[in-house]
């Protein structure tokens, strides 16, 4: 059954009532109506587009112009849920009138709300835009804007002095104002810890099954993308083969000529 119209309080009283949330990501019209049939809660524009929709390497290709051309596609087809938009790479580390410009371009694309990457350097700017009324999803752990500083996607929060880091910055973003926060790729234990610390919903990603919610991109879960599965990858769906069963058939029917048929013909 599809859920309803899903907003911040959804979020808010999932936690409350210690229901879980299902988010998964999306950056074109035809699959966000998919996802507005299902009982999905919210939706991701994450800046995974520049990987997942344009081949890029990383992330830090997303430009403010690339979220809100797929933000506004997601919109169209979204229906009641809740839409993030992500704040590409750099676009809340120029200054707050900047990140404000940045955050309004996604909003008047039809977020619902953002998310931007990490604390520290820009907590001014993350209370402010709370703020001015709009939702701030935080994202700690795994930062992949930041995967040159890591040299390479690698778990987070595994020594102790980190993990109580990680812990600090997600506690931080619930008193600048952050409705919810992605925990990604560190110990299932400490997503647990900060679970239980805050008020606002967890939303894992690598992060075990203590989290709030769950995130997970779109083509992963279906099962698109046949050479990429990192432990922390289930493919609810064998989507690479059914497209590709789909592609054959056509390509035979073409070439044996039983497609078009009559049916399928102007008299
Ligand atoms: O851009 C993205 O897909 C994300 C998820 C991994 C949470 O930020």
């Amino acid at each position: 059954m599809p859920n309803d119209t899903t907003t911040i309080r959804t979020f808010l009283q999932a936690k409350t009532a210690r229901r879980k949330l299902s988010m998964v990501t999306c950056y074109d019209y035809t699959f966000a109506r998919l996802l507005s049939q299902s009982p999905i809660d919210a939706v991701l524009v994450g800046d995974s587009a520049a990987m997942v929709m344009h081949g890029h390497p990383t992330t830090l290709t997303a430009t403010v112009d690339m979220m809100r051309i797929h933000t506004e596609a997601v919109v169209r087809g979204a229906g009641g849920k809740l839409v993030v938009a992500d704040m590409p790479f750099l676009s809340y580390r120029k200054g707050l009138t900047a990140a404000v410009e940045a955050a309004h371009v996604l909003m008047r694309a039809g977020a619902t709300a953002i998310k931007l990457e990490g604390v520290d350097g820009h907590d001014d700017t993350i209370r402010h835009l709370a703020q001015s009324g709009i939702p701030v999803m935080g994202h700690v752990g795994l930062q992949p804007q930041s995967v040159h500083a890591y040299g390479g996607y690698r778990i987070q929060g595994r020594q102790n002095e980190a993990a109580q880091s990680i812990a600090r910055a997600a506690c931080r973003l619930e008193e600048l104002g952050a409705f919810s926060v992605v925990l990604e790729c560190i110990p299932a234990a400490l997503a647990g810890e900060i679970t239980a610390a805050l008020g606002i919903p967890t939303i894992g990603i690598g992060a075990g099954p203590h989290c709030d919610g769950q995130i997970l991109v779109l083509q992963d879960l279906l099962g698109m993308n046949v050479e990429f599965k990192p432990k922390f990858v289930r493919r609810f769906g064998s989507g690479a083969q059914s497209v590709l069963d789909a592609f054959g058939q056509y390509d035979e029917a073409v070439k044996t000529g039983a497609f078009p048929g009559r049916e399928e013909s102007y008299e």
